[in-house]
Parts: C-alpha cells; structure tokens; sequence
C-alpha cells in the first residue's frame, strides 16, 4: 500500500484495511466520563468527577455510530464509560443504532452496579452481551478499590445479567496482592456461574504509573500459580494466540479442565496484540483514540457537532490506516500522562 500522507488521499471505501491486514471491525464508543465507582487504577488521583453537562448528545453518538458503521464497514459497537449506565437515555440510544442492520454485535462494559434496574431495559433495547468488571470478591478490598463500592450491588448485578443477556463475562483487573489470594474464587466463581472471567493486566494509564510498579502481575504469572493450584488450562479455539477470531476483543481464553470454568486473559503490557487490533476508540467528548495506551488523540468534536460524515469518516480511516505496526505497552511508562482510563472507556 501506498504511504499517505494526509486524510484527503484515502480512498473512501466502506471497509478499511490496513497495510498489516488488519480490518477496522469494530468501534468502542464512550457515552460518559461520570462514573458511580472510582476506581484506583482508572482514576488514581482525582476521584472521581461529580457531574458535569455531556459534551456530545445522544445524537451526535448517534451519528458516530452511523458514519463507524455505514461509511467505515464497523460491525461491532462496545459501549464504555465512565460507566454507560449513569447516563440516561441510554437505552433509547441503544434501540437507535439497531437500526443499522450491519451492525452485528452490541456489547457493553460495565461495573454491574446498576444492572439488576437497567438491565432488562437494556437488553430489550439491544444490548447483545455485557462485561462486568469486578476485581475482588472481599468486600472491604472491593470498597477500597472502588472508593466505596458496594460489593453486593456488583454481585447483585451479576446475577440480573445473567439472567437477562445470553452473553457475560466478568472482568478482573488483575492487582497482584489480591488476585494471587483469590484466584481460587475467580476459578469456583466461573465455574459456579457457568460465565467467563478475564484477567486484565494492569496498565500504567494516567497518572497511575506508582500504583502500576507496586501492582502489576503478568498473565504469565497468573497460569503458572493456577497451575500450581492444580489447574489444568486447555486453550480454547478463539482469540488471538489461536488464531481463530470468533470475537472482537483480545482475550486468550483456556478452559479448566474437569469443571465448568473458562478463563481469559488480556496481556496487552507483557504481549500486546497489536497485530489483531481491529478498533478505533471514541471519548465522551469527541475525542479519536487509535490506540488505549497511546496518548496520541484527534479531536473530532467540531466536525461531530457539524455533522460533518466526510471529515469524520477520513480522520477515523486515516487514524486506522496509519496506526504503527506494533506499540511496546511498556513505553507507557516514559510517556506523558494521557487521560485517566475514566476518561477514556477502557
Ligand atoms: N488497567 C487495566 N484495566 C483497567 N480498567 C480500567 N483501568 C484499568 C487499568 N489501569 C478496566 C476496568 C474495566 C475496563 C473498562 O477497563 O476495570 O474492566
């Protein structure tokens, strides 16, 4: 392929493909920074924001979700925050972008705590599935890392998702003093509730480069402790080290041999994979991320607020077209700070 040299040499084709192979598939779209946790590690300093008027409406979410989709070839929306749930209309939107009849897959990342209300609403408006982070299964740890979360609420979540989306799967930042103590539950848990759990490497975002030293634990770690725990991990046929894509994100997934427990694990920091990313991220505010640990952003506030579906369009394929081969995840620590993950939609 050619090298270009500005958005206005792309050829305005409806899927986009890089010169590595790799197709834009898939668009994670942040609908709020607000959050009701405030995690350590996605917020480290600031807390978290109380509340504040959202820069793009549900409109112009709308209208990136047509031009990732109709123009760009999207087939896949991830919901993200903040935490989606706390802003309202949400499920109106939601109904919205199904009328796009591409769009194959409409997933939601979220902290459960308001699922056993929303869900329901959620689900019938069109959400496919949902991912769920909760890091610990102790309710004081869960409090300390959230900054005052309510256990139970998550874990009530939990079980509304479960009974309301064909698809769920828990997520587990893996922070090393509490996740070597509770692996064992992460397994039984799994297994118990028939979902999958994803270990995700910490990463250093923000100004959480501190909390990073003193707590990452690799995923290369992780299976040598569950096997030391008399884990038998079988690799399953999906994600990236298989090579068989039959999802949309990174996860290496195992299953646990003689139960019923399936395990991810998400190595963007030991082993990124880079090499099948296929997304392009989108801030509350307008703001194109063409990669989570880069601090590189493009502000597309104006030409969303114009409508203007060239000029979006072509910055989202340039983004997508000119995207390094390869980020070393750990060059994060020498770069400058970016925004917290809250900001961002992990
Ligand atoms: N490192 C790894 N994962 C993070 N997340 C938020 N901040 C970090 C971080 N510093 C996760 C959340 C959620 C997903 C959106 O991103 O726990 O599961």
């Amino acid at each position: 392929m050619a090298i270009l040299d500005s958005p206005q040499q792309i050829e305005q084709n409806t899927t986009v493909t890089d010169r590595y192979g790799r197709r834009f598939r898939y668009v994670r779209i942040s609908v709020t920074d607000l959050c009701n946790l405030s995690c350590i590690y996605c917020n480290p300093v600031q807390g978290c924001a109380s509340s504040h008027s959202h820069k793009l409406s549900w409109d112009d979410l709308d209208f990136l979700v047509d031009v990732s989709v109709n123009d760009l070839g999207a087939e896949a929306v991830r919901i993200t925050g903040g935490e989606p749930t706390v802003r309202p209309g949400l499920a109106e939107w939601v109904q919205g972008i199904r009328r796009f009849g591409s769009l194959r897959d409409v997933a939601m990342t979220t902290n459960g705590i308001l699922l056993k209300r929303l869900g329901p609403e959620l689900c019938n408006a069109g959400i496919d599935r949902v991912n769920i982070s909760v890091d610990t299964f102790d309710r004081n740890r869960f409090r300390e890392i959230t900054r005052g979360g309510s256990l139970q609420r998550c874990l009530e979540g939990i079980d509304a998702a479960i009974e309301t989306f064909s698809r769920v799967k828990l997520n587990c930042v893996a922070v090393r003093s509490i996740v070597l103590e509770e692996l064992d539950h992460f397994v039984r848990f799994s297994d118990e509730k028939k979902i999958e759990v994803r270990f995700i490497e910490l990463m250093p975002v923000f100004d959480a480069k501190q909390y990073f030293h003193a707590n990452f634990i690799g995923v290369e770690e992780l299976k040598t402790r569950l096997a030391s725990l008399g884990y038998d991990l079988k690799p399953e046929g999906s994600g990236p080290a298989a090579g068989n894509r039959t999802g949309y994100g990174p996860a290496t997934t195992y299953r646990v041999s003689g139960t019923a427990a399936r395990l991810g694990f998400i190595s963007q920091m030991s082993d990124t994979k880079c090499l099948y990313c296929n997304k392009l991220r989108l801030t509350s505010d307008g703001a194109l991320k063409p990669c989570l640990l880069m601090p590189e952003e493009i502000d597309l506030q104006p030409a969303i607020k114009s409508r203007d579906r060239d000029v979006v369009a072509r910055h989202m394929r340039w983004q997508f077209l000119s995207r390094a081969e390869r980020y070393d995840a750990r060059t994060a620590l020498e770069e400058p700070a970016g925004r917290p993950m809250q900001a961002t939609g992990g």
